[in-house]
């Protein structure tokens, strides 16, 4: 006997992925599968899972839309990453994995049969799952107890409390329907077991489908059952989009648990934060945050109420304030951003930085301690340290053919409502005054002044009076 097992236990694993399913119940164009949870498309939470678990071979049954899964997988985790087989026509699960293990032939491992839609599941249950099939050479299933079971698959237990068959709910008697443990659906059995297992199915039943449950009675019959109890949340299938949000909502929560050990978030459930953002220590996050993709928020940094950041890199102590929008930004160190600002893809704010309210910015760097506090843009633009850009500047940096650069060096002053008209450079410590249009290099240490003169024409508003009294009287 114990030989035996420690043989089995050295054998590889496979995964199998159901995911040929069209999901008709989330009404859309798309494949259920690339509907996304938190960035993520749900099927790759599940490829992920089956990579975590040490998985030699990936199998993927696809049907519908099956060439824009397979691209969104390897988009993901590489080319190859997986082995495709198509399911023309969905026969039943059980008919899924008898295509499934086609690919698979001679294989003598462990076999892990993971659905594309039960994104939540936790890569130590599947763990779990796995040891329980090695340890006792038998068919290890996880199931779980609901408060409502309608829909799932019933585990029927004999007297001694030991599994022997699943009945599909449309097939389960009055008496069956109560029963409150319910197959999640995934299992861990040996390939061998299986491939004689499935060539058995019968699509006799109310669905006229080839049932993989079957293979739970068959296996109490032989090799033997064992089981493996989740929480019900982590067993939910997606199949429409209230239960899609629902999970988002299940897997944000641990999320921001997660960063709460470290970081203060004033409200976690009024937060929208990606698996893939880094918070350090004593970061503060307020309502309404969404942090995205590969954003990293400094130690100590501060991100107020309603900011959205994407891809932005927050440096330790910065601070940004209520409802700015960054994507693709970097934040430099105790740098101060906001409110209303916005950060567009190569903005790189040095140390010390403060960028004001309606300051756009686009491929902009600005220096250590520069400064654009209001109502300005700033693109194509690089900005040497200790600048301050007075209200109102504007780089014109597109002439509706290209985009040109603007160069301003340290410690120059551009007074306010500036345009400065690309290609141009302004020199170091040189001063703008305010109102100029500049569309030549400004040396270093200048005064730049481009006004047109003020004249001062006496009597002008009492001869306009004049004009409009007699006008509205005749
Ligand atoms: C299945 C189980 C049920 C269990 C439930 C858990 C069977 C017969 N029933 O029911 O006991 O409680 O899951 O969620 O297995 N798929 C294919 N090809 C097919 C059919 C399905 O790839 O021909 C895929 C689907 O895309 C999906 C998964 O298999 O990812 C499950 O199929 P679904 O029809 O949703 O199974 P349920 O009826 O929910
Ligand atoms: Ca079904």
């Amino acid at each position: 006997m114990k030989t035996r097992h420690s043989k089995s236990k050295r054998k590889p694993l496979a995964c199998l992925i159901l995911a040929a399913g069209k999901g008709t119940r989330m009404n859309s164009a798309r494949n259920k599968m690339l509907h996304t949870l938190l960035g993520v498309p749900m099927v790759a939470y599940v490829v992920e899972r089956a990579r975590g678990a040490g998985a030699a071979t990936i199998v993927t049954v696809l049907g519908h839309q099956k060439n824009e899964v397979v691209k969104v997988i390897e988009d993901r985790f590489g080319p190859g990453s997986i082995t495709v087989v198509e399911q023309k026509e969905q026969r039943g699960t059980g008919h899924a994995v008898r295509l499934g293990l086609r690919p698979l032939l001679g294989f003598d491992g462990w076999v892990a049969i993971l659905y594309g839609d039960v994104p939540l599941l936790r890569a130590e249950t599947l763990a779990a799952l796995v040891t329980a099939a090695r340890r006792t050479g038998r068919l290890a299933m996880l199931t779980s107890v609901v408060r409502d079971p309608t829909g799932y698959g019933r585990v029927v237990r004999d007297d001694r409390g030991l599994i022997c068959r699943v009945v599909e709910h449309k097939d389960a008697s009055h008496s069956q329907h109560r029963i409150a443990e319910v197959n999640a659906g995934i299992y861990v059995a040996p390939a061998a077991f299986l491939r004689k297992a499935t060539a058995k199915l019968s699509a006799r039943n109310a669905q006229g489908e080839y049932y993989l449950t079957d293979i739970v009675a068959q296996a109490a019959a032989g090799i033997g059952v064992v089981s493996v109890q989740v929480p019900a949340e982590e067993m939910t299938g997606i199949n429409d989009r209230e239960q899609l949000v629902m999970a988002e909502r299940l897997l944000l929560g641990s999320i921001v648990r997660g960063h709460m050990k470290v970081a203060t978030f004033r409200v976690p459930k009024q937060v929208y934060v990606e698996a893939s953002v880094g918070i350090e220590p004593d970061a503060e996050i307020g309502r309404n945050v969404v942090l995205r993709g590969k954003t990293r928020i400094g130690a100590r940094a501060r991100i107020d109420d309603g900011c959205l950041l994407n891809d932005t890199v927050v440096g330790p102590g910065a601070h940004v304030l209520p409802y700015c929008v960054t994507d693709g930004a970097v934040i430099g160190e105790q740098a101060k951003v906001g409110p209303f600002a916005h950060l567009r893809p190569g903005t790189v704010l040095g140390p010390d930085v403060h960028v004001g309210n309606f300051v756009e910015t686009k491929k902009a760097q600005l220096g250590r301690g520069s400064k654009a506090n209001h109502l300005t843009y700033l693109g194509d633009t690089l900005v040497g340290e200790k600048v301050n850009v007075g209200a109102g500047t504007i780089t014109c940096n597109y002439n509706g053919y290209e985009k040109r650069q603007t160069v301003i060096e340290d410690g120059a002053f551009i007074g306010s409502d500036t345009q400065l008209v690309a290609p141009v450079r302004v020199g170091k410590r040189a001063v703008v005054a305010a109102g100029a249009t500049i569309v030549e290099d400004v040396r270093p240490g200048v005064l730049a002044i481009s006004r047109a003169p003020c004249k001062q024409i006496d009597g002008y508003a009492d001869r306009l009076a004049e004009r409009y009294r007699k006008k509205t009287s005749r």
